[in-house]
């Protein structure tokens, strides 16, 4: 655990994270190679302060940071922004430790802890544009629903102009030593704060757009998210991004992700691979969806404007890992990407069919040609491979709206 740091000047807000290097799924899903942190703030005023908790397996290094910093003084307030476990899960322990402590939340917020904690909570309830007057600093409330959930809201410091904005603006992986934006790599950040974005919060773009109109009011100086760096330097590289993947405008790129069960699929994949490259356009990742987890392919996927996939047919469907990706990027409703399908058919078909499905239930703009070989590919299918991996790339490398 760091210890307790302030983002302010007058050094009376401090960040109080928790890192957690040893949870494998977030959500019981999505892989932790690098951790994530759960970020909390104290603001010590006439009024103390809390806002959101830390999941529940901290909860006791938490409480006692937190019983440190606020020095026998009575905690006034605990604002809960977002209710999801990982934030909300030491409500009860921070209730313990400050028994009379006020809840404050929005409506939903209210009902979520009573479905959660099978109490009902005294709570002072706040909506949109709703103040909490501490002493020196002065909150107010915007609720954001469903980004990512019913009951998402954030606090903004009109004192120090400081956003505390829940999970909108933060990502995977644990805070390396430094806990501000000017001391993470930012480039290595960005990575997994895009993942996190497409796995949890892309489905929901729409509402961080209508978020983003909510948050125009506000001049924002920092922004303290609950996972990942606190954006002290220039909130505005964060805000800047959000902004464009909620968008969904994509970088120039082809994600080509392919299943293969005795290599036959895999052979087109190669073909459409080099059809790429032979136009000059490098910039392909290659997955294969039975070894690459779906999280990165799906960060990959919102990032770049080409999907090219391929797989077999498998019980006259599609290949079970290639289903489950679609599946996920039908879900999380990407859109705007030029979308290509290649692969084998054996005796009843059903993959390539199913990938073009999705591309018109997204309504993605297919490109074709669409290549089915019959088990193994023949010469003329590999070259059709060629010929769409030639396409997509022209089409990708001629994209007036990709973000450059
Ligand atoms: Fe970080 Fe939606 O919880």
């Amino acid at each position: 655990m760091h210890d307790p740091k302030p983002i302010n000047a007058a050094k009376d807000i401090f960040w109080i994270g928790v890192n957690d290097r040893d949870t494998d799924l977030f959500e019981g899903v999505w892989p932790l190679p690098r951790g994530v942190s759960y970020n909390s703030y104290l603001i010590l005023d006439e009024k103390v302060a809390l806002l959101d908790t830390v999941k529940a397996k901290s909860a006791i290094p938490f409480e006692q940071q937190v019983l440190k910093l606020t020095g026998g003084r009575h905690l006034d307030y605990l604002i809960i922004n977002h209710m999801e476990p990982d934030h909300a899960g030491s409500i009860p322990a921070i209730m313990k430790a400050f028994p009379g402590v006020k809840l404050v939340g929005n409506a939903k917020t209210a009902k979520f802890i009573e479905e959660f904690f099978s109490f009902t909570p005294d709570m002072l309830i706040v909506t949109d544009g709703d103040t909490l007057d501490l002493g020196r600093h002065k909150l107010s409330f915007a609720l954001v629903p469903m980004v990512h959930w019913p009951e998402t809201m954030v606090t903004y410091d009109a004192t120090d102009k400081v956003l505390f904005s829940m999970d909108a603006f933060g990502g995977f992986s644990a805070l390396e030593g430094g806990i501000f934006d000017d001391e993470v790599d930012l480039e290595y950040y960005e990575d997994e704060a895009l993942r996190y974005y497409a796995n949890i919060v892309g489905r929901h773009s729409q509402m961080v757009q209508r978020a983003f109109q909510k948050l125009a009011g506000f001049d924002i100086k920092c922004i303290a998210p609950t996972h990942g760096p606190v954006w002290r330097k220039d909130p505005g590289v964060i805000m800047k991004l959000y902004d464009r993947w909620s968008r969904q405008i994509p970088e120039q790129g082809i994600v080509l992700a392919y299943g293969t069960m005795y290599g036959n699929t895999e052979r087109m994949m190669e073909a459409v691979a080099r059809g790429i490259t032979e136009t000059g356009f490098s910039k392909v990742r290659i997955h294969d969806v039975s070894r690459s987890h779906a999280s990165y392919i799906l960060r990959d996927a919102w990032r770049y404007k080409g999907l090219i996939l391929g797989a077999p047919s498998y019980d006259t469907m599609l290949f079970p890992p290639m289903e489950h990706l679609v599946n996920l990027l039908e879900i999380k409703k990407l859109a705007n990407r030029v979308l290509g399908a290649f692969g084998s058919a054996g005796w009843s078909g059903g993959a390539v069919s199913r990938i073009l499905k999705f591309g018109e239930n997204n309504k993605l703009e297919i490109i074709g040609p669409s290549v089915e070989a019959k088990f193994a590919p023949k010469p003329a299918d590999i070259e059709a491979c060629r010929q769409l991996g030639r396409t997509v790339a022209e089409r990708i490398m001629a994209c007036p709206d990709c973000a450059r």
